[in-house]
């Protein structure tokens, strides 16, 4: 029994100059635990609400109201609790707040104290947080997934395709997948200067780039690809979020881009000749939230050779992960816990894609932070892949370096994923 003593909510900064809730949990015995709530931009609409004050101090979006209900509400719940009992824990954060969605004590404030519980029964039981969570079972290194361009709600809609990622599934290490995305990186940088097509950076820290066409940003990729000396389709293949329901609705998908409006049978046919046509191994949110049927046909069309994630469609809810496995609407559950609220129904979003037999993803938000939990529950819920944004910015690297470091401790211990992570056959 590791009984909490204390809960303290305060208000920190996010990589968009948001303001966000921290929480920092003290137990009996003198162990810290402290967490970030993360931020989406591109956000479902059935993830667990941030509660923001609204007003016009910081454009509504200040937290003063879910930090006061850490300090108030939430601590004064979970003193004398056992913090390393984190499914009571839980149970106990989502009965007071007593919403489907969290909204009454904001899910930002749920998760940042969820996970900070987490941190201080590993630091109680003298752990590092990778172990704590693996108890014994087999680990494996993640695949990273890098973006290139940034676009969709992260780049002004400049693009309509929200991120141009690359994998490296051939890769023999996870720092040699970065090595190889980080060649990309810089050749796609220089390639768009030399052809005036550099605007900035976007929010996940990928270029922001000026296409006329989606076909341009793959175009652009592939060449960047080569130009850093590797072989598409090999050492480097092209992953997408496309992101589908930012601008899809009813079955009308609206591209800005090209000021021209798709069916849901018109988006999943662009696409699949997009996957004829470049070396692309993984799609997520092809189509928008409200069109699983859309979902389901695409990854009939083309499940068997390349990944199919939910993101906005899944919402890391462990239902809805387990019934879109049993109706193939996707091949893998991308996972991000401050869209369920919980680090216990993260773990059973993660089951439930185990179950199911479809892969993982554990996954950063557009707005983050230094904090680096979720590298902890790649490695040690053993998910399998992992997608934190680009390869610049402190809290993207923050993440990607601190793999770095579990996958130099775990030599020996833990392989990387390479394509083991991956619900397709190698192509
Ligand atoms: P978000 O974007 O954090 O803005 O929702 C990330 C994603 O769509 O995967
Ligand atoms: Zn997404």
């Amino acid at each position: 029994m590791t009984k909490i003593a204390s809960v303290h909510g305060r208000r920190v900064w996010d990589s968009r100059g948001r303001p966000t809730v921290e929480a920092e949990v003290i137990l009996a015995s003198g162990a810290v635990g402290r967490a970030i709530a993360p931020a989406g931009a591109s956000m479902g609409t059935g993830e667990a609400a941030d509660l923001r004050d609204g007003g016009t101090t910081f454009e509504g979006l200040d937290v003063v109201k879910a930090v006061a209900n850490v300090d108030g509400e939430i601590a004064a719940a979970l003193r004398g609790r056992d913090a390393s009992d984190q499914a009571a824990v839980d149970d106990a954060l989502i009965a007071l707040d007593g919403t489907a969605q969290k909204k009454r004590l904001g899910g930002n404030a749920v998760i940042a104290v969820s996970m900070a519980v987490l941190h201080a029964a590993a630091a109680d039981a003298g752990m590092p947080l990778f172990a704590h969570l693996a108890k014994g079972r087999p680990m494996r290194i993640p695949v990273p997934e890098i973006q290139i361009f940034g676009g969709g709600a992260h780049a002004g809609r400049r693009v309509d395709v929200q991120d141009f990622l690359v994998m490296c599934p051939s890769a023999r290490s996870f720092a040699e997948a970065l090595d190889r995305t980080a060649e990309v990186y810089h050749a796609a940088r220089r390639l768009l200067r030399e052809t005036g097509r550099t605007q900035g950076v976007a929010d996940e820290g990928g270029h922001w780039p000026a296409f006329a066409t989606n076909e341009e940003g793959l175009d652009l990729l592939v060449q960047s690809i080569e130009k850093a000396g590797y072989t598409p389709g090999d050492e480097v293949h092209i992953a997408l979020d496309i992101a589908a329901s930012d601008f899809g609705r009813n079955g009308r998908y609206r591209l800005g881009l090209e000021k021209r409006e798709l069916d849901s049978d018109a988006m999943c046919e662009m696409m699949v000749r997009w996957v004829e046509r470049y070396p692309i191994l993984s799609i997520e949110d092809p189509l928008a939230e409200d069109d699983p049927e859309g979902f389901r046909k695409f990854t009939a069309a083309v499940g068997h050779r390349v990944q199919v994630v939910g993101d906005d469609l899944l919402v890391t809810d462990p239902d809805r992960v387990t019934d879109a496995a049993r109706r193939k609407l996707v091949n893998c559950a991308l996972i991000k816990p401050n869209q369920i609220g919980t680090i216990t129904q993260t773990l059973a979003a993660l089951e439930a894609a185990n179950a199911g037999k479809i892969s993982a993803i554990v996954s950063a938000r557009s707005g983050e932070t230094e904090d680096t939990t979720i590298a902890h529950l790649a490695v040690g819920w053993n998910a399998g892949q992992f997608k934190v944004g680009s390869i610049t910015r402190g809290e993207r690297t923050a993440k990607w370096n601190e793999m770095l470091r579990l996958e130099e401790r775990l030599a020996g211990k833990a392989v990387f994923a390479g394509w083991s992570a991956l619900p397709v056959v190698r192509n």
